[in-house]
């Protein structure tokens, strides 16, 4: 019998999916929600372009952290040669386990292209993207989608991107006009899916382990975006697992020294005040300090704020001493290890 394919295994566990958030799935974020049981994680997007012209930034955004399992990074580009050797380049600096085309961003930036959700109006373009980015790399290649651009046409460009033979769709259950707004479609994710051989992933609006047993009962995979933003341990939440108050300060503190670390310098604890609000909303004993976390600027000062809140001395919390968490990695990328077998 052929080995399943690396998406094919995964689903198997039946596991929530991290869903790719540009500004926040970066490899901190990736190692914590792994570590909590997402079954994989998809990177920010990557400008194919970008990778193709030389830029750095591309290259940063899709780095795994040092020995990331199960890596996919998610690509977006229109042109299908463009997009092929953008993943190339990937392949050969990351050796991901798949790579996974946008299609699904509604920001006018990207979409002014032909790029992210406009390729729903451009199946033909789609799936021959999906075909060469297939033919340059030796992994899987996935895509997520939304419903439609403005109208519904999934279920045509589903059909055209499993024949250019992808090995997994994502749906998010939006049109790129509804953007965040309604609610997701799941009943239509459903149908999509019904109608296809390759198995399909759907996204929206979930948070709570309920309505992930819900959809997953449905047959499809599930992924997690949004609910999993100040609580990546929802994907422990969803196998069952409770976690204790001093445990997600001593994560929210880890989160931080991570952060901190991967990006080399306190510039990033700046940038991380919107996770910390995030914390701030979903942890009771974190609220008060609110406004602290909107002006705090290095790591120092944020670890003295989090060891004094009220939860820290509660069972979990020890690990709020860095020496009781995981190796930080360094933001050194040429120190990744690179293992190019394929998958
Ligand atoms: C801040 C943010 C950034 C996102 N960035 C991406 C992205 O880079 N690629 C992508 O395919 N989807 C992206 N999405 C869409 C999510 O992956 C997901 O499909 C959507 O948020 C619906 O799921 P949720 O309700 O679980 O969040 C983003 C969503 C948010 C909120």
């Amino acid at each position: 019998m052929p080995t399943p394919d690396f998406y094919t295994r995964k689903l198997a566990e039946g596991r929530a999916v991290l869903a790719p958030m540009a500004g926040f799935t970066d490899a901190p974020f990736r190692r914590l929600c792994r570590r909590f049981g997402s079954a994989w994680a998809v990177t920010e997007m990557v400008s194919a372009r970008a990778l193709v012209l030389g830029e750095g930034r591309g290259v940063q955004i899709g780095a795994p952290y040092e020995g990331e399992p199960d890596l996919v990074i998610q690509v977006f580009g229109g042109e299908p040669e463009i997009v092929a050797a953008g993943g190339r380049i990937l392949y050969d600096r990351y050796a991901p386990a798949a790579l996974d085309l946008n299609m699904g961003c509604p920001v006018k930036k990207v979409t002014g292209k032909s790029c992210g959700s406009k390729l729903m109006l451009e199946p033909q373009r789609a799936a021959d993207i999906v075909r060469q980015l297939g033919a340059a790399v030796p992994v899987p290649v996935s895509a997520k989608l939304r419903l439609g651009y403005e109208r519904i046409n999934v279920l045509e460009v589903a059909l055209a991107l499993q024949e250019a033979g992808a090995a997994l769709l994502t749906v998010h259950g939006r049109t790129a006009a509804q953007k965040y707004g309604g609610e997701a479609d799941w009943d239509a994710i459903s149908e999509v899916a019904a109608q296809l051989t390759i198995p399909v992933v759907g996204s929206g609006d979930v948070t709570t382990r309920a309505q992930f047993g819900a959809r997953h009962a449905r047959g499809l995979g599930v992924m997690i975006g949004r609910g999993a933003l100040g609580r990546p341990w929802v994907f422990a939440e969803c196998r069952g697992e409770q976690i204790s108050v001093g445990e997600k300060l001593a994560l929210v503190l880890e989160h931080a020294r991570l952060t901190r670390a991967w990006y080399g310098s306190d510039h990033a604890i700046v940038k991380f005040r919107g996770q910390l609000l995030r914390y701030a909303a979903e942890i009771p004993e974190l609220r008060a300090l609110r406004a602290a976390f909107q002006q705090v600027t290095t790591l120092s000062e944020l670890e003295q704020l989090i060891t004094a809140s009220p939860g820290s001395q509660t069972p979990g919390a020890e690990n709020l001493k860095p020496e009781n968490q995981t190796d930080l990695p360094t933001t050194d990328l040429d120190t990744v290890a690179f293992d190019h077998a394929p998958r």
